[in-house]
């Protein structure tokens, strides 16, 4: 063999081995698990290997899905739609790092900065970054058949049948709901009935809303240990105030770096002041040392005191032993 065929030849294997994907432009694909959250951003290079499509919502807003979320979704629609009367829209799905930011903007200037936080990703960590992510709403039919679309989050909540007969089906089409009651400690995020996230596997998906658990903790991004609650019984709060009182204190003990939570108690109203709730904590410490706590202690009846305002919620104004 002359010498430059036999380069040539050589040449030719190279290419093959080490740079094939590149050569036949195969689709690398994108993780129907990945975990983008307040502390994982979208990864680098997920909008070269998305697929979408688009549509306009009956109130001629264009959504973008990834491709196979939006053939699930379309399943999940006529399901709903034949066998029990719900007409399900699409509100809002893949999101730019602008159009994220324009929604926070436009969040905490009509409910302030508090609330906008609580409720929208930061723009570079939302889910809908992702295009797995899909707000969803319906429309009501009237008995003389025309449609009144339910749109805004503050109407939606209200009618939590429509949701129980949704959620009962996201499993068997790919899709979990994302950000459970309760969960804001785990998921960073308060309960929104309409978000849901495609994971490409319905099994996946049935194990995981059937165990009631977060992506968070399917993941093993979060740590989750049972913690006793008892909520007493207050003169000022309703048990709904408490337990959202209670969201707050997990949220918070949360940042507390290795301390697991065991247990809160409602220890009484207008304690540490004119107003405010008192909660008793039991954990147990770090196990090597950090700056405030002493090393693999079982702390009890650690005291944490909150108010409630209409504009900010639950807010900690003193905590301590
Ligand atoms: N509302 C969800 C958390 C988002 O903004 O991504
Ligand atoms: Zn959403």
């Amino acid at each position: 063999m002359k010498k430059p065929l036999a380069l040539l030849i050589l040449a030719a294997l190279v290419c093959l081995l080490f740079a094939l994907p590149a050569c036949s432009g195969a689709a690398k694909g994108i993780d129907y698990l990945v975990l983008v959250n307040k502390l994982n951003p979208l990864p680098e290079g997920w909008e070269e290997a998305l697929e979408t499509v688009t549509i306009v919502n009956s109130v001629g807003d264009e959504v973008e899905v990834e491709k196979k979320a939006f053939n699930a979704y379309e399943l999940l629609r006529q399901d709903l739609e034949t066998n029990d009367g719900i007409y399900l829209e699409l509100d809002s799905a893949r999101r730019s790092v602008a159009a994220q930011q324009a929604i926070m903007d436009d969040f905490t200037q009509r409910y302030g900065a508090a609330y906008a936080a609580k409720t929208v990703a930061r723009p570079g960590y939302s889910e809908h970054h992702t295009g797995l992510a899909l707000d969803l709403f319906f429309k009501l039919k009237g008995p003389d058949g025309t449609f009144t679309d339910v749109y805004e989050n503050e109407d939606l909540v209200r009618y939590p049948e429509i949701w129980a007969t949704i959620h009962a089906k996201l499993a068997k089409y790919g899709f979990i709901l994302r950000y459970l009651e309760g969960a804001e400690h785990l998921t960073g995020y308060g309960y929104e009935p309409w978000h849901i996230r495609y994971v490409d596997d319905p099994a996946l998906a049935q194990k995981i809303m059937a165990s009631g658990i977060t992506l968070e903790e399917y993941l093993g991004a979060v740590k989750s240990v049972p913690v006793t609650v008892d909520l007493g019984r207050s003169a000022v709060y309703s048990p709904k105030e408490l337990a959202e009182a209670v969201v707050k204190i997990k949220c918070t003990f949360a940042s507390w770096e290795g301390c697991e939570l065991r247990a809160i108690r409602y220890a009484g109203d207008g304690a540490g002041g004119d107003a405010g709730a008192l909660f008793l904590m039991d954990f147990h410490t770090p196990a090597k040392l950090t700056g405030e706590w002493g090393y693999d202690m079982d702390c009890t009846d650690y005291r944490i005191w909150l108010v409630l305002t209409e504009e900010d919620g639950w807010d900690i104004v003193a905590r301590g032993i």
